[in-house]
């Protein structure tokens, strides 16, 4: 089982389930593997910088953004009117990253390395929302908005006890209706602060609905739920399951991928899902991937005619156990390699993302 920190519990159907007449694991794996491809057939965008030369400004971008998450998270704790002309500047500056080359900003968030979870998660859901939002063609003050909300959704987890937020275990019947508050708490500050608009409070609000009906806190289905809370809740979760939390452990962006294509009929627009994994491609930038041949690499650029083979940084052999002198290559123009499968970098005791601002790579 997995869960994402909230009351929906996802069913991993790799553990296996005994109910009459369901679908196989094997059905489950091809219908997915046919959606998957589905999702990324046609061209992608093209981004227009390599990434190593955007790596520098987004390693600071994302600490901006952390202390920028942080003061609106303790200003709300605080009671005080939330600033949301930080975040609209941060928001623009984000944009302008991931237009020069989106996979800096999106590795960067793969860097899970400060304790505080509710901090680093809105980091990462507000600027895989501008990515996103971006990637479906919004532009300006659409986009700068739905930012905002992505970057403030979880302000109310700021009343919630630790204890109860990072609880091990599982929650029991109060701390789960505890926890389902957090929407409408952050609704409540982002409405006392005067400047914030319909679209932050509509996310706030509604980024735990589901598109079944089963979400929370209003139990809204379908086209009720607007396109913008539907987005964040991709984003919300596809975070949620690639982080290590203390009640699951994170699993790799491919993977969480594909189990999101598994849970979408309940839990998502399949529609706006594919348009997602589009938008951050099957093995996104910074993914560790393991070649056929046995060696690990980073993935370090998206090929936008073929998102099955992006362009990697190949450093080590799993064969030998040891580490060789880093070589590019691009999958899309060679006949001797491809990637067997996407891998957890704490599985090799590896770090892939030295080699994305190496600047050899391109
Ligand atoms: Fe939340």
């Amino acid at each position: 089982m997995l869960a994402t920190g909230v009351p929906s519990v996802y069913i991993d159907t790799d553990k296996g389930d005994d109910v009459h007449d369901a679908p196989t694991v094997d059905d489950v794996r091809a219908d997915v593997n046919a959606r998957m491809l589905d999702a990324i057939a046609g061209p992608a965008e093209a981004l227009p910088v390599p990434v190593n030369e955007e790596m520098e400004n987004a390693r600071f971008l994302h600490e901006r953004a952390y202390s920028v998450v942080r003061d609106i998270m303790q200003d709300g704790r605080m009671g005080k009117a939330v600033q949301v002309e930080n975040v609209a500047a941060l928001v623009d500056d984000i944009t302008q990253s991931v237009v020069r080359n989106s996979g800096a900003l999106l590795a960067m968030l793969r860097l899970k390395n400060r304790d505080d979870y509710t901090f680093m998660h809105c980091v990462s859901v507000g600027t895989l929302m501008v990515t996103f939002g971006r990637a479906l063609g919004l532009r300006g003050e659409p986009l700068r908005q739905a930012g905002i909300g992505d970057f403030v959704h979880d302000v109310g987890k700021t009343f919630i006890p630790d204890a109860v937020l990072n609880k091990p275990g599982q929650l029991n019947d109060g701390e789960f209706s505890l926890i389902k508050r957090h929407p409408a708490m952050g609704h409540e500050i982002l409405q006392r602060s005067s400047n914030v608009g319909a679209a932050p409070l509509d996310i706030t609000l509604h980024h735990h609905e589901r598109i079944d009906g089963k979400g929370y806190p209003e139990k809204l289905s379908g086209e009720d739920i607007s396109q913008l809370a539907r987005m964040a809740t991709i984003v919300d979760a596809y975070d949620a399951i690639t982080s290590e939390r203390p009640y699951h452990h994170a699993i790799t962006p491919t993977e969480a991928l594909r189990k999101m294509l598994e849970w979408s009929s309940g839990h998502f627009d399949d529609v706006l899902l594919k348009k997602f994994i589009r938008c951050v491609g099957i093995y996104p930038t910074g993914t560790l991937v393991r070649m056929k041949n046995g060696w690990l690499a980073t993935v370090t650029g998206q090929n936008s005619a073929d998102l099955l083979r992006p362009t990697v940084r190949a450093f080590y052999c799993t064969r030998k156990r040891e580490y060789f002198s880093p070589v590019t290559i691009d999958l899309a123009r060679s006949s001797s390699h491809s990637i067997a499968e996407d891998e957890a970098p704490e599985l090799w005791g590896v770090n892939p993302m030295v080699y994305l601002a190496d600047k050899a790579s391109h």
